[in-house]
């Protein structure tokens, strides 16, 4: 399967790419960056590092460094370190990003692997908002969209409302979830039930020291966050969930829910069902979390 990660990593993020790259059924083909856990060329030099780690030669397309509507936010340095992969200092990369923006990227590659092409956001939705922008069919091209973001009865994550994807661009969100095409939703819904432990990541890094040992220092700071918001043993598996999805979306079970997203006020990111003519997206609602826990530690511990 054909797949293009958007992204901001992002210790989350990290997980889901190191995934990507371990599961032998994902061609990984590009990522692209947006803002978010970090600033854009923060998120772009990290893909970056990630491509190194991984061993993987793929374009980095660097995209959207604020929102469609709404002026810049801090990024969520509390939650994921100054850098993006918590305790882990900065360091720039072998290679560096390809000169098409993230958008133009995007619209490309739908349109050369039209209808194969399987996208998986996993930050702020500009980008792909910026790429229906360019070719309204944009979503319509892709074999499927896997969002992780929103909440359609979970409440938030960065406020009792709003999860933060959603939240730091809900008006690109707004676009991309009347676009059309086979679009999924992972939200708060389904990644609140997918959890893991410190003992995991520990585990982990035992059987794939180079790797496994990176996502586990990252980890470990990760959960020290989840710890003080007092939600969580362990921490929530964001990002994975939803490319897992993408390989595996039977794992999940969906209705079918045109979408809203409200942007402004207090409840602004709030995703909600809508009755009106918009297309429905697939809502995950329910996941068999134990499947996909298993599945993603023992695809990560075949990494070096
Ligand atoms: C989402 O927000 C980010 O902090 C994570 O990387 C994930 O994509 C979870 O709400
Ligand atoms: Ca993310």
């Amino acid at each position: 399967m054909k797949l293009i990660i958007d992204t901001d990593p992002g210790i989350d993020d990290a997980m889901a790419i190191g995934y990507a790259a371990a599961d032998p059924r994902i061609d990984l083909i590009g990522l692209t960056t947006v803002f978010g856990n970090v600033h854009t060329p923060q998120a772009t030099r990290n893909a970056l590092r990630l491509c190194d780690w991984l061993g993987l030669d793929i374009p980095v397309a660097s995209g959207a460094v604020q929102p469609r509507v709404l002026p810049p936010f801090p990024p969520s340095h509390n939650v994921h370190g100054s850098e993006g992969f918590g305790p882990i200092p900065a360091e720039n990369a072998q290679a560096t990003a390809i000169e098409e923006a993230a958008p133009e990227f995007l619209v490309r590659m739908a349109r050369e692997h039209q209808g194969a092409l399987v996208l998986c956001p996993i930050g702020p939705l500009t980008n792909i908002a910026a790429a229906i922008d360019l070719d309204p069919d944009f979503t319509k091209r892709l074999k499927a969209c896997v969002i992780m973001g929103g909440s359609l009865r979970e409440g938030g994550n960065i406020n009792a409302y709003a999860e933060a994807n959603i939240y730091h661009d809900p008006h690109a969100a707004d676009v991309v979830f009347q676009a059309g095409g086979n679009i999924a939703m992972i939200g708060l819904d389904v990644t609140h039930r997918t959890l893991a432990s410190r003992a995991d990541f520990d585990h982990l890094a035992n059987r794939s020291p180079d790797f496994g040992g990176k996502l586990n220092e990252m980890a470990q700071s990760y959960i020290d966050f989840y710890e003080t918001v007092g939600k969580f043993d362990g921490c929530s598996l964001h990002d994975p969930a939803a490319v897992i999805a993408c390989i595996d979306p039977d794992l999940f079970a969906y209705e079918p829910h045109p979408l809203g997203v409200v942007c402004d006020g207090k409840r602004s990111g709030e995703t909600c069902a809508v009755l009106d003519s918009r297309p429905p997206v697939r809502v995950a609602t329910k996941v068999d979390a134990a499947t996909l826990h298993d599945q993603f530690f023992e695809t990560l511990a075949t990494l070096p």
